[in-house]
């Protein structure tokens, strides 16, 4: 079975389920990742586990080491990553506590080291990137998901904002123009990194609040967690479920 590395997002710094076997620190070209690097086994399986704000969720989204991040995972061996985010709801059907496996992305980020092609000692290579997530590996999270009796909807463009603030309510009618159903702070550059890597990478993301503008009132980082809370216990399910089936990737 190929190694699976999952990615945690804001509420999903631990799993409660995991059996922690040990912590690595990975050393990188590119400096530190996140933390250590957590190998357990869920459910009977093998599993790393990382999360991108570091174990005491300190990292906010613009100062993630993604590249570091990725490296470090690439290096112990890791072929599949699935990606845990928290995001905000543009789209109607997108509310609170819902799971989305987007298919899109919008970056819209700037400023933060977004590619292992920049040195000038190597060949230039631009990555395709039609299609941002690995399929097979989308298709397994929505198929866990249904099959934990999580209902997921299984396509969404992801808008990725620099942060750490949230939007305004204007800025959130622009994203909707340009096609966004959700908006998060750290989809990027961690897709595109893995796809440099050429890891099979897919996000799974929760909806935590609805946007700037289309809910009533003030979004609160209170409204946030408690919205994440059972919006992560749908995630540990799901992600029990996908780990038996990895063997097919
Ligand atoms: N906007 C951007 N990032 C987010 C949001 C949001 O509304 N909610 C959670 N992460």
């Amino acid at each position: 079975m190929s190694k699976i590395a999952i990615i945690g997002g804001t509420g999903l710094a631990s799993i409660a389920a995991l059996k922690i076997t040990r912590r690595e620190m990975v050393r990188t070209p590119y400096g530190e990742p996140s933390g250590p690097v957590t190998h357990g086994v869920l459910c009977g399986h093998e599993v790393i586990f990382l999360p991108r704000h570091g174990h005491g969720h300190t990292i906010p989204p613009h100062d993630v080491n993604y590249r570091a991040n990725i490296w470090a995972l690439k290096s112990i061996g890791v072929e599949n990553v699935l990606a845990i985010a928290a995001v905000g709801g543009i789209r109607d059907d997108l509310v609170p506590g819902e799971i989305v496996i987007p298919d899109q992305i919008i970056d819209y980020t700037w400023s933060r080291s977004n590619t292992f092609f920049d040195k000038s000692d190597g060949p230039v290579r631009h990555i395709d990137f039609t299609w941002p997530y690995c399929e097979a590996m989308r298709q397994l999270a929505i198929n866990a998901g249904r099959n934990a009796g999580i209902n997921i909807s299984d396509k969404g463009t992801y808008a990725v904002t620099q942060g750490p603030r949230l939007e305004t309510a204007a800025e959130v009618n622009r994203l909707e123009r340009d096609g966004a159903d959700m908006i998060g702070m750290t989809g990027m550059p961690e897709a595109a990194l893995a796809r440099e890597l050429d890891l099979c990478y897919a996000s799974c993301a929760v909806i935590a609040n609805r946007a700037a503008g289309r809910g009533d009132g003030e979004i609160t980082l209170n409204e946030i967690e408690q919205n994440l809370l059972s919006g992560m216990q749908k995630i540990e399910k799901l992600l029990e479920m996908i780990l038996p089936t990895c063997r097919d990737l």
